[in-house]
C-alpha cells in the first residue's frame, strides 16, 4: 500500500505537537485522522473511537492531560492507551506509536508516573508498537513561563537537551512509516541548556519585563531534574535546529505555542 492510501490517526491531533504532525503527515501524502474531544472522540471512554479508526493503518498517540496530579495522570494515560489499543486491535491497526519523555524513570514526578503507565500499557498491549522518548520541546520554555502567574516567572532548576517540536513531529512520521520497533532510540536537540536560561532568553526576545527566578533544587526529584537525569544517556537521533534559530522564527509569534501541562 502506498503512503497516500494509508490513514494515520493522530490521537491529540489538535494539540501542540499534534497539529504539526497532522500538517506534516498531510504534506507527505498520508490521510491524517484527528482523534480529539473537539473532533468528537473522547479517548477516556472510547466514545467515537471505533468509527474514527475505520481503515486506519497506524495510530500516533500525542494526547496530553493538563494536570501534574499523580493519580489523574496515571489514570488518564493508562485509560487512553488501553482504549486506543483495544479499539485499534478491533480495527486492524498495524502499528501503535506513542510519544513519551526522556528520563521518566529517573525523575519521579506525578506526571512522569502517568507517562510510565502509558509505556507499560503500550508494551503489554495487543498492537505492535513503538515508543519514542523525546526531551522537552523548545515550546516548553513558553509553558514554563506560564507555570506561576505574576510579575516574576518562577521556573524549576532543570537541565535539558531540548528540541523543536516540529523536528520531533518529523521523526514520528519516519517511525510511523517503518516497522514497529519497540523502544526507539531517544530523540533530543543539539545542545544541553538550563531551562531557566532559555526562559530568560525568551523573555528578552519578547521584550517582556519579567525577571526569571530559578527555584533551588530541593528534594530528590528536583535534584535529579537539575543534574541531568532528563538528558539522554545513550546516542540517538538529534535535532539540528538551535534554540536561537527557533527563537528567531517563533518568538515574535507567541501564537505558535500555547500553554500546556506541567511536565
Ligand atoms: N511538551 C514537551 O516538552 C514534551 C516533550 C516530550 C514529550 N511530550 C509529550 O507530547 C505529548 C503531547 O504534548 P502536547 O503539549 O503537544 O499536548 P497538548 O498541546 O496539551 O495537546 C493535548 C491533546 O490531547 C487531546 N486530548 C486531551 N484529552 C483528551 C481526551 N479525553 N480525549 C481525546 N483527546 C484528548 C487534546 O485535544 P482536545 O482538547 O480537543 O480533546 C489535544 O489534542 C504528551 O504526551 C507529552 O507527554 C511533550
Amino acid at each position: 500500500m502506498t503512503i497516500a492510501q494509508r490513514r494515520l490517526a493522530v490521537a491529540g491531533g489538535t494539540g501542540l505537537i499534534g497539529r504539526m504532525l497532522v500538517d506534516l503527515a498531510g504534506e507527505r501524502g498520508w490521510t491524517p485522522i484527528v482523534l480529539a474531544r473537539s473532533t468528537g472522540v473522547e479517548l477516556t471512554t472510547g466514545a467515537g473511537l471505533d468509527a474514527a479508526l475505520e481503515g486506519v493503518d497506524t495510530v500516533v498517540d500525542v494526547t496530553n492531560i493538563g494536570s501534574a496530579n499523580r493519580s489523574a495522570a496515571v489514570e488518564f494515560f493508562g485509560t487512553v492507551s488501553r482504549n486506543l489499543l483495544t479499539a485499534g486491535r478491533r480495527a486492524g491497526v498495524r502499528h501503535h506509536l506513542t510519544l513519551s519523555i526522556v528520563g521518566i524513570d529517573r525523575v519521579d514526578t506525578g506526571y512522569y508516573a502517568g507517562k510510565r503507565r502509558q509505556e507499560e500499557v503500550v508494551a503489554g498491549g495487543p498492537v505492535p508498537w513503538t515508543v519514542l522518548r523525546a526531551t522537552q520541546f523548545y515550546e516548553f520554555t513558553e509553558q514554563l513561563l506560564g507555570l506561576v502567574p505574576g510579575p516574576v516567572a518562577v521556573v524549576p532548576r532543570m537541565l535539558s537537551q531540548p528540541i523543536a517540536a516540529r523536528e520531533v513531529a518529523a521523526h514520528l512520521l519516519v517511525l510511523a512509516d517503518a516497522r514497529p520497533a519497540g523502544r526507539a532510540p531517544e530523540i533530543a536537540g543539539p545542545a544541553t541548556h538550563r531551562m531557566a536560561d532559555l526562559a530568560r532568553r525568551l523573555v528578552r526576545t519578547r521584550g517582556l519585563r519579567r525577571p526569571v527566578w530559578e527555584l533551588p533544587a530541593l528534594g530528590a526529584t528536583a535534584r535529579a531534574a537539575a543534574s541531568g537525569a532528563l538528558v539522554p544517556a545513550e546516542p540517538g537521533p538529534r535535532g539540528t535546529e538551535s534554540f536561537e534559530h527557533w527563537l528567531s522564527r517563533s518568538a515574535g509569534r507567541p501564537e505558535v505555542v500555547r500553554a500546556g501541562a506541567v511536565r
